[in-house]
């Protein structure tokens, strides 16, 4: 099972990026042509019955299978990124985190008004993150046809957080 091949790979970093925080390291998949291959081949297989017209992935390591997941679909992938970095007009959107705030942005042309969006990110934990994502796919007229995570920490119940957008969350990964 590919849970079982996955938490193999993960490596858990203790007290990164501060005391009492063990990091769910995914860089050892990356390493591994053919791990990606099976991660993005589960993706396709889990989502098939969600229908989506764009995958958007969420800045930085959102990015990686996102894109992988988007270029074997046939479909575009844009990007969610972190305030100040997209060239072109955006929406911003801010959410809280443990200290302070972030803002996240898509540019405004990033879909149609109308389009499926399937969110992907590495990993949901409070699911903070892709609240505010969630707020921006809608801001800008998209419908969230679901979630993709390669990682979810259950017992942080980002899930719950989600439902109200969709309750259509796949992860492959859940401690
Ligand atoms: C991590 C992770 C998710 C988010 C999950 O990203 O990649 O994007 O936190 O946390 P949440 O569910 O509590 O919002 P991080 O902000 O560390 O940035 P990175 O992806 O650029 O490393
Ligand atoms: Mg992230």
């Amino acid at each position: 099972m590919i849970d079982n091949l996955l938490k193999a790979t993960i490596r858990d970093i203790v007290d990164f990026p501060k005391p009492g925080i063990v990091f769910k390291d995914i860089t050892p998949i990356l390493k591994n042509a053919h791990l990606c291959n099976l991660v993005i081949e589960e993706f396709a297989t889990r989502l098939k019955e969600v229908h989506f017209d764009v995958v958007a992935g969420i800045e930085s390591r959102g990015f990686l299978f996102g894109l992988m997941l988007a270029n074997h679909l046939g479909i575009p992938f844009v990007p969610i990124r972190k305030e100040g970095k997209l060239p072109a007009q955006t929406t911003k959107q801010s959410y809280d985190l443990e200290y302070g705030s972030a803002t996240i942005e898509m540019h405004t042309d990033a879909f149609e008004p109308g389009a499926r969006v399937l969110i992907h990110d590495d990993l949901l934990a409070t699911g903070g993150t892709v609240v505010a994502a969630s707020k921006l796919i809608q801001q800008l007229g998209g419908i969230i046809a679901g979630y993709s995570f390669v990682i979810s920490l259950d017992f942080l119940n980002g899930r719950q957080r989600l439902l109200p957008y969709s309750n259509q969350l796949i992860s492959l990964v859940s401690y």
